[in-house]
Formats: structure tokens, C-alpha cells, sequence
């Protein structure tokens, strides 16, 4: 077991360090930025179909779910197709409506998670195209869809997952844009500069996970906190909530990934000295405005680690650990952000002395209800 860890003393941290190369597959053959050239076979199949889809409708569980959070911001942004995240076990027993001219993405890392088979067979016998994304070649997911993307992160070992996130938003990125260039929406010069963003992120992840021992010394102050919040806007808000299942799941503190405008509906009356709110505030459309929700919880005396774009020099004025990230299109921030919130739960979690790879009462992949 030692050599399949590769040195690394779990599977979660090895598979933390591999995303710049996990994402770098998942794109790997499906792009070339200089000539515009995106491809993806299971969206040409059903290229007619995407192009006119009347709504995409993304089912999923757990991390796979945020991913798809993510994806509808994308889509809707760069392709203008209306987009509804469900939780599949919700979706499967609500009589959800659905179409012909709708198309219902199912992400999965294992491809086995039983509500999300069966929230697509159902859309299936309702008449809509399905699609996949799952990690695992062949699972019960990937043979029950019409089509689908292959995420290539390889074998994810840690019950919590990382390296499959991100493949997954990687994926989900490329088919937002390809649906993008596809319907107009998305003009080519737009288009082009995405794609030279999303080739420099590996080697942007690999600059985010040389925080790696600032996030140590973070991880230590705060490892005795019982309740943490976690909170982003736009793009970050899915990285917020993923943020927060990373520390429940691995480490057992109870943890909430709110939107950051939503605070004063709830969330604010728990701050006080004592909480820890980690606030994802790079530079991006909603700067602004989590700025001053960052004030709003200092006001409490709440604690603030900040994660924002390197060069930032308002919030660390304001905050009391800043973590900063290269800078990218906001589109593609998450792939960035989330890397500091995977170290943070991972080195809290072991400190706690917590079993990392396997938390207890979780599995891998939820085979049953
Ligand atoms: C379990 C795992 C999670 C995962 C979720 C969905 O709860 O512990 O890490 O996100 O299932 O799994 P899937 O394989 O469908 O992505």
C-alpha cells in the first residue's frame, strides 16, 4: 500500500498532488488552442440536440453535485442554455418534467452511485438524451447513458474526493464552450482566450498547491474549531459548498458553505470570535461585493482566512490569514480555488487525527439507497 501512495502518507494528499496532471488529461485531445479546435465525440453524436436543447438538467450526488453547480454557471454564461442542478435522490421521486428537447447530464466518479442511475433511467423512460461524465470506463452509469465524456483523473482511492472534482469541472468547462462556439453565443475571440486559460491552469494548480505548508500552519490554529463557515459568490459559491463537505466528511467539524449574500439571512447570527469563515474572494464580477461581506464578519469578530488573487492588497488589510492563488477567468476560478480547501480539511483532518482516507461512516460509492 505504501508504493501505491507514491510516498505521500494517504491517498487523499497523493491525489490532491496530482491535479495538474488529472486535469491536463481530462482536456489532453480534446483542444487545440492556436486553431480554435475543440472536440468531443459524444457531443457530436448529439451535436443537433445540444445545440437545441430546450433546458440541461445536471443530476448528481455529493462532490459530483457541486461540480455540476459549477457547470450551470458556465453553460448559461458562455452558452445561454437554461441549466437546473438536482440532487438525484430528489429528482427521482419528485415526477420531475421533462422532454425530448431536454438533456440530462449525470456525473458520477464511480459511475455506481445508486440515485444517480436511477434518476437517469427515469429521464430515459421520459424521452431525454442522456449524457455522462463519469472517472470509471465501463460502470453501470457510463453503459446507461446515450453518450457521454470520460473524466481522466485515474483511480481515486481517498473517499473524499479531490482529483475527480476537478476533472469533472474540467469537463464541464470544455462542453460549456464547445456549446458556447456551437449556438454563437460564445465569440471566437472569447473563445480563444479561454482556451489558453484553460491550458495554463495546470501548471497554475501546480503553483496553488505550493501553499501546501502556509496551509499547515493555518490548518493548526484552527484544527480544535467546531464550526466553520465557508463562503463565496458566483463561480465560488459551488467552491464554497465544496469547500465545507471537504472539512465535514474528512475531519468532522461541522462545517457550512453558504453564498456570501445569504449570511445576513442566517449564517451571521453563529459569527463571533470564536468561528473561523474562510471566504473565497478572488478577483472576479463580485469582488466588490464580498469585499464588503468580509467586513461584515470582521465587524462580528469573526476570523477570516481569505483566499484571493495574488497581488490583492485590499483584503489582506482586512483578513486575518490571506491564501493567495494565480490569477485566472473567472470561469475557470474554481479549478484554482478549491485546491487551498482540499489542503485545509486534509492537514486539519490529521491533526485531529482523523482516518483521512477512510472517514467513518462514508463509502466511496453509495451502491445502495
Ligand atoms: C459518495 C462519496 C463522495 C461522492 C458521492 C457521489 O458520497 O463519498 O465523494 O461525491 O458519493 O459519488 P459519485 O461516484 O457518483 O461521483
Amino acid at each position: 500500500e505504501s508504493i501505491e501512495k507514491g510516498g505521500y502518507p494517504h491517498f487523499m494528499l497523493k491525489e490532491i498532488f496530482e491535479q495538474p496532471r488529472s486535469i491536463l488529461d481530462s482536456m489532453r485531445g480534446r483542444m487545440i488552442a492556436e486553431s480554435d479546435h475543440m472536440m468531443m465525440g459524444g457531443i457530436r453524436e448529439f451535436e443537433n440536440k445540444f445545440v437545441n436543447a430546450e433546458r440541461i438538467i445536471i443530476v448528481a450526488c455529493g462532490t459530483s453535485w457541486h461540480a455540476g453547480l459549477v457547470a450551470e454557471y458556465l453553460i448559461e454564461d458562455l452558452a445561454r442554455i437554461p441549466v437546473e442542478v438536482e440532487y438525484a435522490s430528489e429528482f427521482r421521486y419528485r415526477n420531475p418534467i421533462l422532454s425530448e428537447r431536454d438533456i440530462v447530464v449525470a456525473i458520477s466518479q464511480s459511475g455506481e452511485t445508486a440515485d444517480t442511475l436511477a434518476a437517469l433511467e427515469l429521464a430515459k423512460s421520459k424521452g431525454a438524451t442522456i449524457f455522462g461524465i463519469c472517472n470509471v470506463v465501463g460502470s453501470s452509469i457510463a453503459r446507461a447513458t446515450d453518450a457521454g465524456a470520460y473524466t481522466h483523473a485515474g483511480p481515486e482511492i481517498g473517499v473524499a474526493s479531490t482529483k475527480a472534482f476537478t476533472a469533472q469541472v474540467t469537463v464541464l468547462s470544455l462542453i460549456a464552450m464547445i456549446l458556447g462556439s456551437k449556438r454563437g453565443t460564445l465569440e471566437t475571440t472569447k473563445l480563444r482566450q479561454l482556451m489558453v486559460e484553460l491550458e495554463s491552469i495546470p501548471a497554475k494548480v501546480e503553483k496553488a498547491l505550493e501553499l501546501n505548508d502556509q496551509i499547515v500552519r493555518i490548518s493548526e490554529q484552527y484544527k480544535d474549531a467546531t464550526n466553520f463557515l465557508y463562503l463565496g459568490r458566483g463561480y465560488n459559491f459551488p467552491v464554497a459548498l465544496e469547500g465545507a463537505l471537504k472539512l465535514k466528511e474528512i475531519s468532522y467539524i461541522h462545517a457550512e458553505g453558504y453564498p456570501a449574500a445569504e449570511m445576513k439571512h442566517g449564517p451571521i447570527a453563529l459569527i463571533d470570535a470564536q468561528m473561523p469563515v474562510v471566504v473565497i474572494a478572488t478577483k472576479d464580477s463580485s469582488y466588490e461585493k464580498i469585499v464588503s461581506n468580509i467586513q461584515e464578519v470582521k465587524a462580528r469578530k469573526g476570523k477570516i482566512i481569505a483566499v484571493v488573487t495574488e497581488g490583492d492588497t485590499t483584503i489582506p488589510a482586512m483578513a486575518d490569514h490571506v491564501i493567495e492563488i494565480p490569477e485566472t477567468s473567472e470561469h475557470l476560478v474554481p479549478l484554482l480555488s478549491v485546491i487551498p480547501l482540499q489542503l485545509l480539511s486534509y492537514h486539519i483532518a490529521v491533526m485531529r487525527g482523523c482516518n483521512v482516507d477512510q472517514p467513518r461512516n462514508l463509502a466511496k460509492s453509495v451502491t445502495v439507497e
